[in-house]
């Protein structure tokens, strides 16, 4: 096996400023393409699983730090004893599906249960598993993958693609889009974990979180949806202002006894259907600010609740119990087997086209 990386220099989106600083490693078909800006951030992504490995950002006096938890190397992600999916793209359902199951047009279709009695992310070779073909594109990389009829469980060949791009504005553009041949369900979304403290820190419960969302999807003890909507006032769940995580993380709440912690899915409150903000993540000892910005409905946040300090990152240190959280745009869990929430069907002729931005500044 060869070990090299390929480097795409992006820059702005102007006339002349494509450029290539290509270095490029084989590891067979695996490779690994590093997006650098303007201000120097740079971002790292691999085709094995379309994961993001790195995101080295600016604090506010302009000391750099990778904020995504993961390995040191590809072969970390393959061949993680336990799979937290970092960094990962998760399909071709993002998060669960009640039992496995799921019927569409009365055709009832069983996936694998990886989790407990439910389908997680895709089963057991979700996208965050498979090897995507690459393309160096302007300011970024393509990647694309043919999930076949049948593949985990699910209907119809599905063509997907995710462009990442990286703006002089310090944003990461998750372009997905996917066509299909038969009815199919699809629910992609991005698995980065952050800590914007540098991962390897050791808590992500002092960031200060706040979310657009005055509606939550409660779930039974398998993180299920119970099918009822909730509303988030005088609940550990109300982030619509500014909250440290941790002040309520342990609160004595059936919901978040379920988690445990937090690990619920949010409804945003939307004006339309375009690119709007999500979440805003803040971390006050470096200044580094997250905002999330959407067109999908919904937002799972998720604490690192089943992070223990057995995996061991890529500066070499122990990645502890919720030392990093997932802000993961997507339609509610189990929307499949709840017919009245926004639909996560795609059919033949019909285009799944979303993008979700992470853009990073300082305060
Ligand atoms: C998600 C889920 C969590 C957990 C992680 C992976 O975000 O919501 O319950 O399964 O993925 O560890």
């Amino acid at each position: 096996m060869k070990n090299s990386i390929l480097t795409v220099i992006a820059c702005a989106a102007l006339a002349g400023c494509m450029s290539s600083d290509v270095k490029v490693s084989d590891f067979d078909s695996i490779r690994e393409f590093t997006l650098k800006n303007d201000n120097g951030m740079v971002v790292k992504i691999t085709n094995y699983g379309a994961t993001i490995t790195s995101i080295i950002v600016p604090d506010r006096d302009g000391n750099m730090a990778d904020v995504a938890l993961g390995y040191d190397s590809v072969e970390g992600y393959i061949n993680a004893i336990d799979r937290p999916y970092f960094g990962a793209v998760v399909g071709r359902y993002g998060n669960r599906i009640a039992k496995g199951k799921f019927s569409i047009d009365g055709t009832e279709y069983e996936l694998a249960t990886n989790n407990g009695e439910n389908h997680l992310h895709g089963g057991n070779m979700g996208f965050d598993k498979v090897v995507w073909d690459a393309e160096v594109v302007e300011d970024g990389v393509k990647l694309s993958y043919l999930a076949k009829d049948g593949e985990e469980g699910y209907p119809g060949n599905l063509k997907l693609s995710v462009t990442y791009t990286l703006t002089d504005d310090n944003e990461i553009v998750m372009h997905y889009e996917a066509t299909t041949d038969k009815a199919t369900v699809i629910n992609v979304t991005n698995h980065t974990y952050f800590n914007l403290a540098g991962e390897g820190s050791d808590t992500i419960n002092d960031h200060i979180l706040q979310i657009n969302a005055s509606k939550t999807t409660p779930v039974d003890e398998g993180l299920i949806p119970t099918g009822e909507i909730a509303d988030v006032t005088g609940t550990p769940f109300d982030f619509r202002t500014p909250k440290e995580i941790g002040k309520d993380v342990d609160a004595d709440n059936q919901q978040i006894k379920y988690g445990p912690g937090y690990d619920h899915n949010w409804i945003l409150d939307r004006k339309g259907d375009g690119m709007e903000l999500a979440a805003t993540l803040y971390e006050p000892k470096s200044g580094r600010v997250l905002e999330v910005i959407t067109e999908e409905p919904a937002i799972q946040f998720y604490g690192g609740n089943f992070l223990d300090g057995r995996l061991i990152g890529k500066s070499g240190k122990a990645y502890k119990y919720r030392s990093g959280l997932c802000l993961e745009t997507q339609h509610s869990p189990d929307s499949p087997n709840n017919p009245e929430w926004p639909t996560t069907i795609l059919r033949p002729g019909q285009k799944y086209d979303t993008t979700t931005i992470y853009k990073f500044s300082t305060k």
